[in-house]
């Protein structure tokens, strides 16, 4: 049996405990991964006196896939978003981010089964920003074609390869008309240029699409969202379908793959054995199948089932975290997932 090499990033606050309750699932499940573990954030400014140390990177570089926990950034102050270099540095242009509802997991919706698609590399979200003069600054949206083009590419890929009827983009290209204009005319050009004219379009200005989001989330299907948009509406989709808890992602470039739940750090539960480690364990579940498309190891979708299986039992038995409703700590949660795939 294959046994890949991933790298795991722990990362800050809840990370380390959510990160130890997935790989103790992924162990019970016979998951066929190595852990090669290097560290990011708060926890590799405390031991290796950087928050992105390059070994981190270089490490991702050579084994082409990693298992990420949260950092932890500093609001208004400090240190560029360890997520923000490392999503840039190592080109992952394609934040994935399915929300679905659960077994079990009531909210106020049901039937919600979207994916956000979020541009991961530029816009607002960079963070270029300039104190112009005193009491002055700017913050800097940059779109480029390319970047554009390619992430347009991966929503309609994706829903071409997933059997999904509809991509819709929200924007705001009334108000910003280069560059939001940019990213529209990109995702109708490829939709027209690349033949995936079978697959419905819509473009939807984001403040109404955020309206009808709440409204109806089942009127939609692959959002395609530029970065900060898809920040935003990320968080908000996780509130359809039962929260951060719940949520996982993949960030998916050419060459490299890194895996991590929608949520941060969580400071406000760090540390008390809490946390819902279901939106990591499900992003490995994601990393898996990735696995298998992308090398052909059958071996790990069969783990990526079982533990899926098993999580959704879990849900429908009522073994749920706080976060939706239960009493389970993080590890109680992973023993329960890991006893119902001995069933
Ligand atoms: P957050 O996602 O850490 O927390 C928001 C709320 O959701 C909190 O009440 C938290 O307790 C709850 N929550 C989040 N994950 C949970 C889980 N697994 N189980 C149960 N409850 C959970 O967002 P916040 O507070 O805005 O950010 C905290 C830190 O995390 C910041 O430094 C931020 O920059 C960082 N962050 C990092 C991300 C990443 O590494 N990908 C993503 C988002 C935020």
């Amino acid at each position: 049996m294959t046994t890949h090499q991933i790298v795991l990033i722990p990362g800050d606050g809840i990370g380390p405990e959510v990160a130890a309750a997935t790989t103790r699932v992924l162990k019970a499940a016979e998951a066929p991964v190595e852990w090669v573990e290097h560290h990011a954030g708060i926890a590799a400014l405390e031991t290796e006196g950087e928050v992105l140390p390059e070994q981190t990177l270089d490490a991702v570089r050579e084994r082409g896939l990693a298992l990420k926990g949260p950092c932890t950034t500093p609001v208004g102050e400090g240190f560029t978003s360890v997520n923000v270099q490392l999503r840039k540095r190592l080109d992952l242009y394609a934040a994935v981010r399915p929300v679905r509802n659960l077994p079990g997991v009531r909210t106020r919706y049901e039937g919600v089964d979207l994916v956000v698609i979020r541009e991961n590399t530029e816009g607002l979200y960079s963070g270029i920003e300039n104190e112009v003069t005193q009491g002055v600054v700017t913050s800097l949206k940059v779109a480029t074609e390319r970047a554009s083009t390619r992430i347009a590419h991966a929503a309609f890929r994706y829903a071409r390869d997933r059997g999904r009827e509809k991509v819709t983009v929200m924007h705001k290209a009334n108000i910003m008309k280069m560059t939001d204009g940019m990213f529209i005319r990109c995702a109708r050009a490829v939709r027209e240029s690349e033949g995936f004219t079978d697959i419905e379009y819509e473009e939807v200005i984001i403040d109404a699409g955020c309206m009808k989001l709440v409204q109806d989330p089942t009127q939609f299907d692959v959002l395609l969202l530029e970065n900060l948009y898809g920040d935003v509406l990320s968080d908000l989709c996780a509130g359809f379908v039962g929260g951060l808890g719940v949520i996982p992602g993949a960030n998916i470039g050419d060459d490299y793959a890194v895996f991590e739940a929608v949520h941060g750090s969580a400071p406000d539960i760090a540390g008390k054995g809490v946390a819902n480690p279901l939106a990591l364990l499900m992003s490995a579940v994601m990393m898996l199948n990735h696995i298998a498309d992308t090398r052909g190891d059958e071996s790990s979708r069969a783990s990526a089932t079982l533990i899926r299986e098993a999580y959704n039992q879990a849900l429908s038995d009522d073994a749920k975290t706080r976060d939706l409703g239960g009493e389970l700590g993080t590890e109680e949660f992973a023993s329960a997932v890991i006893e119902r795939m001995a069933r």
